[in-house]
């Protein structure tokens, strides 16, 4: 037996129902999931999205709110070099978890993203690039309503917001009230941005209505 055969098998779990594997996907995310040694706290399902998107959209600037170790961050740098994109990284987080990571694409930049003084910073760093953001912080709705608002500006016309674990409102899973509600208001009241479902072709996403693409 390999240190991995703790796991279920698939003939245990073929009357499992999408919630259970939801359910135990966000145990084994958390934990197994990682790029270069650093964990990538979303289910791979996600991680392959949001290359798809990367290449699709060719922003020139990602903002990801929410570093946590780095993973995710470290990955998107690597791909966008792989695929020629200039594209630089800055991911913002309350806490310096990355335990000295450094990357030529990646600026880390370190506060409460809600802060005006951290959004002043970051928008000085992006300039006037095509910009993308991923909000992935502690998803609030009232945080991600705050953070929606102060970010949304700075995605491109055809580039992509991604309000991460919208799952929570489906699985019903705290934090509640989540991220969902911020999305639904935030779009109800900026038509410029639509809900992008094509995203969710593998219906297993952990951000259901969480793709919101700039039309105008
Ligand atoms: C879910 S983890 C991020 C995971 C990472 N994006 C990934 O894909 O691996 C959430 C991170 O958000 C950070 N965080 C929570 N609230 C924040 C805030 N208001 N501003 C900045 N970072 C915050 C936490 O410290 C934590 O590291």
């Amino acid at each position: 037996m390999n240190r991995y055969d703790m796991f279920p098998h698939i003939e245990d779990c073929m009357n499992m129902t999408l919630r259970e594997w939801l359910l135990f996907h966000n145990v084994m995310h958390r934990h197994y999931t990682r790029y270069q040694g650093r964990k990538v706290l979303k289910p791979p399902f996600d991680w392959i999205v949001l290359g798809e998107i990367i290449e699709d959209t060719r922003p020139a600037v990602i903002v990801e709110i929410g570093s946590f170790e780095g993973g995710t961050a470290l990955w998107m740098a690597d791909f966008v070099a792989a695929i020629k994109l200039d594209c630089p990284i800055i991911s913002i987080d309350i806490k310096d978890l990355t335990n000295g990571l450094a990357h030529p694409g990646i600026t880390w930049v370190h506060g409460n993203a809600a802060n005006q003084t951290v959004f002043d910073e970051v928008k000085r760093l992006a300039g006037t690039r095509r910009g993308m953001v991923i909000e992935d912080s502690d998803h609030k709705e009232h945080v991600t309503s705050a953070l929606l608002r102060l970010y949304a500006p700075l995605v491109a016309p055809g580039c992509y917001f991604i309000a991460e674990d919208t799952l929570c409102e489906f699985t019903q899973t705290p934090p509640f009230p989540g991220p969902l509600g911020a999305v639904k208001k935030f779009v109800a009241e900026h038509p410029e941005f639509v809900i992008d479902r094509s995203r969710e072709k593998y219906v297993l996403t952990y951000n259901p209505m969480g793709y919101l693409l700039r039309q105008s």
